[in-house]
């Protein structure tokens, strides 16, 4: 794993220093000229409107080059401003995917013979930022490029200047009983809410005990929620750029305590105050969460803005769901919007929707399918499965949950992933005849 830490522990420093700083990087990025990446095929280097861009006073630098694969590593390397890709629809849309979900930052203009809207739906859902047709004019792609990068920097100042006053969206993932996969979404939720919305995502891990973020995310620090725990009452941005780890994804986490005993130091009030440090710096703050509702549970949720509470379509998992969602109800702990989240569904021995949702007396808002192989996989490598894996059911349904959390109104029960059969009324097999596992949660 990597060791992110470089310097000793905890040092303080101006926050306003760091904001000029911000500011100043801000300011250097709008006057700074392009940098850019064209892909096409191999004999087409040479052409005509790539030297004329070459040329152009605005382009600080231009590679050119003949892969996608290669372009795409280029990309990932050097993540220019902007990276035009010209070759086959196919290719387009895969390198374009590949650098949206992979270097965040880096805008891709399409090049394509046909501009239907089937073709350009497809870009635009990749990731597209503009496309163009065939044949090529000089004064096309260079308003382009121009309005492609003024539109990123101008929401880049935006941002820095607003970032220290606008509070952030906190987002929750609490799960009533272990196991079902709530550390999986709150992490793959962050990345993906960082691809879906480019801005500033924080992912908290407030596993207060065995909070285990940074294995999903192969992230290791000294520096964690502790740090910022124990000087609660000076939290500024030099300590919260130390103690937050950078993820490759752009995300920055914060990693839970080391040590178990280390979980009596964090009462509520010191929690409020990471919180609101972390809100006041971040568009978007997922926590992770134990199993348990003590003190910091309860601030977290009286304080979210999204609660997502997961399960999964087991009787010992739906039995602890369907007292927490009343406890939830009961004491109006929480003023956010709850989503029930019904983790691993489908799955070839779980239990019907329509049961799920008769017994706990509350609809699933979104389901994540069961993707054992591919999500097993991913967690023992440390990444993702959203970025490991973009296109698997699990994927992109993590996407749609973050596109939700972010403003979008799409329905997020997928039964079945897009491009497959249905086979049956709850898509995978060997669901039918569940339902009598109905009456063993009917006595609890
Ligand atoms: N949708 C899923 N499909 C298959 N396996 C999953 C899925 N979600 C989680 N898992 C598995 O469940 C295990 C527990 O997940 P984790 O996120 O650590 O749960 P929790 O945080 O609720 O304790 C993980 O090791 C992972 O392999
Ligand atoms: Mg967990």
């Amino acid at each position: 794993m990597r060791d992110q830490t470089a310097q000793p522990a905890v040092i303080r420093g101006s926050a306003n220093q760091t904001r000029a700083c911000r500011e100043e990087r801000v300011m250097s990025a709008m006057t700074r000229a392009i940098r850019l990446i064209v892909i096409t095929s191999p004999d087409q280097l040479d052409q005509e409107w790539i030297n004329r861009l070459a040329r152009e006073a605005e382009i600080e630098h231009l590679d050119r080059v003949g892969s996608v694969a290669a372009g795409v590593l280029l990309a990932r390397q050097s993540r220019p401003d902007l990276v035009i890709v010209d070759r086959d629809v196919d290719q387009v849309e895969a390198a374009i995917r590949q650098i949206f979900t992979h270097v965040p930052a880096t805008h891709c203009i399409a090049v394509t013979p046909s501009a239907d809207v089937p073709t350009l739906r497809r870009l635009v859902m990749a990731g597209a930022r503009d496309v163009i047709s065939r044949p090529i004019h000089h004064a096309d792609i260079m308003n382009s490029i121009r309005s492609v990068v003024t539109a990123e920097r101008n929401r880049a100042v935006r941002a820095a200047s607003t970032g220290d006053r606008q509070a952030g969206r906190l987002v929750v993932v609490v799960a009533p009983k272990g196991g079902v996969g709530a550390t999986t979404i709150a992490t793959n939720l962050a990345v993906a809410l960082r691809q879906v919305t480019n801005t500033s995502v924080a992912l908290a891990d407030i596993g207060l005990q065995f909070g285990d973020v940074g294995v999903q995310l192969n992230i290791w620090s000294r520096h964690t929620l502790h740090d910022l725990v124990l000087h609660a009452g000076e939290l500024d941005d030099t300590l919260f750029e130390k103690v937050l780890q950078t993820h490759s994804s752009g995300v920055k986490v914060l990693l839970a305590p080391h040590e178990l005993e280390a979980a009596g130091d964090i009462s509520g009030e010191a929690m409020i105050a990471v919180l609101q440090g972390l809100l006041g710096r971040h568009t978007y703050v997922v926590c992770d969460t134990w199993s348990f509702l003590d003190e910091v549970t309860e601030t977290l949720l009286q304080r979210a803005d999204d609660v997502l509470v997961v399960t999964t379509p087991e009787v010992p998992a739906l039995r602890n769901t369907k007292g927490f969602l009343e406890y939830l109800t009961r004491n109006e702990l929480t003023r956010g919007r709850i989503t029930l989240v019904l983790n691993r569904f489908p799955s070839v021995n779980g239990i019907a929707l329509h049961d799920v949702q008769k017994h706990l007396r509350y609809p699933v808002g979104a389901n994540i399918p069961s993707e054992g192989q591919p999500i097993t996989h991913s967690i023992n490598r440390g990444v993702p499965i959203v970025m490991a894996q973009p296109h698997s059911w699990a994927s992109q349904s993590l996407l749609r949950l973050a596109a939700y959390v972010a403003g979008d109104s799409a329905n997020l029960i997928s039964l079945q992933h897009s491009g497959e059969k249905k086979s049956g009324k709850n898509a995978l097999p060997g669901m039918k005849g569940r339902r009598g596992l109905l009456s063993l949660m009917r006595g609890t």
